[in-house]
């Protein structure tokens, strides 16, 4: 199948010279949940605005659904949804009429039950007759979703949508990209809290300095870059490791009491297994063991050396 999202080397200038996007090359799949990661600053918003038809490309091209973004404006808008990263909303409307008049601007029919349906997934349905500035901005960011959510977008893009967001609305917007997600809508988010990527994407990119640095499979992508890391908590503190163990990925810590050990994800198993017999062949003995991987975080700031 086609994949419903088609980038190619796109590139965007702005006006004061500043490259915000080297050329990017994405597919997206239909149905899929894709967290793009990345710094402030990495291109994220910009790249998500030209695909949304709000900002123009340099270079390149960008297909959604088969039709191109800059030609095909109005086909491609309409099938997605977006909610922002900023909050911009009329404040003296109500949340009824914003989200209704939202559907409208996208060229569809009237549907008061599909409304009603989204302000309540939102917890937004006893506030539908409040004005927008009477509500809080966790309120506000509720709303936005569901302005994006109004014309029953085959896509969506959700832009840092938990920045500065209470545990609340995080736990309903999440339960709302799960039945999203069910009902086979593409959804593409970005963030720079890794464990939101981490807990819901099928698919993890790593933006920065406008450039895409990766996308791949999270649990590939784990599997692949994902260090682990065994600890030994010894019974009798070693003053220094012997020689024949130096390097190798082994270190002494904490006094001297421990003995940590950092492997590839991939080829553990025969590896420990030899380095506790060794160990038992210097009479190095351990009262307890334990393991860690690295979460995507640590592969994050891997990659963009640090910078979040
Ligand atoms: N209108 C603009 N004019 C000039 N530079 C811009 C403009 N908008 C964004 N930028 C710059 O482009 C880069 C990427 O911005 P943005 O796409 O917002 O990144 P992100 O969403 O990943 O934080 C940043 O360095 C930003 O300062
Ligand atoms: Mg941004």
């Amino acid at each position: 199948m086609a994949p419903i999202i088609s980038i190619r080397n796109l590139t965007k200038i702005y006006s004061n010279g500043f490259q915000a996007l080297k050329g990017i090359d994405l597919d997206v799949e239909k149905g899929e949940i894709l967290a793009l990661l990345g710094p402030n600053g990495a291109g994220k918003t910009t790249m998500i605005s030209i695909v949304c038809g709000i900002a123009n490309p340099s270079g390149g091209t960008v297909l959604v659904g088969g039709h191109d973004v800059v030609k095909d404006f109005r086909a491609t808008r309409s099938m997605i949804g977006l909610v922002p990263q900023e909050l911009t909303t009329d404040q003296f409307e109500t949340v009824w009429n914003t989200v209704s008049f939202s559907r409208g601007l996208h060229g569809k029919k009237a549907n008061p039950a599909h409304i009603e349906k989204v302000l309540r997934d939102l917890s937004l349905w006893d506030k539908k007759d409040n004005t927008l500035r009477q509500l809080s901005g966790g309120m506000k960011r509720r709303v936005l979703i569901a302005k994006a959510l109004s014309h029953e977008p085959e896509i969506l893009f959700l832009d840092e949508p938990t920045a500065g967001v209470d545990v609340a609305l995080r736990k309903d917007m999440w339960h709302v990209v799960e039945k999203l997600r069910e009902a086979g809508v593409t959804i593409i988010l970005t963030t720079h809290y890794i464990e939101e990527a981490e807990e819901i994407a099928d698919r993890v990119g790593v933006i920065n300095g406008g450039e895409l640095l990766l996308v791949e499979d999270k649990t590939a992508l784990m599997a692949k870059l994902g260090r682990k890391q065994l600890i030994l908590e010894l019974t009798e503190p070693l003053e220094e490791l012997p020689a024949s163990f130096a390097g190798n990925g082994l270190a002494l810590t904490a006094g001297g009491n421990r003995l940590t050990y950092e492997f590839d994800a991939e080829n553990d198993q025969e590896s420990i297994a030899a380095l506790l017999t060794r160990l038992a062949e210097h009479n190095i003995h351990f009262k307890d063991l334990s393991t860690q991987q690295s979460s995507l975080e640590d592969i994050f700031v891997a990659l963009v050396g640090g910078a979040k």
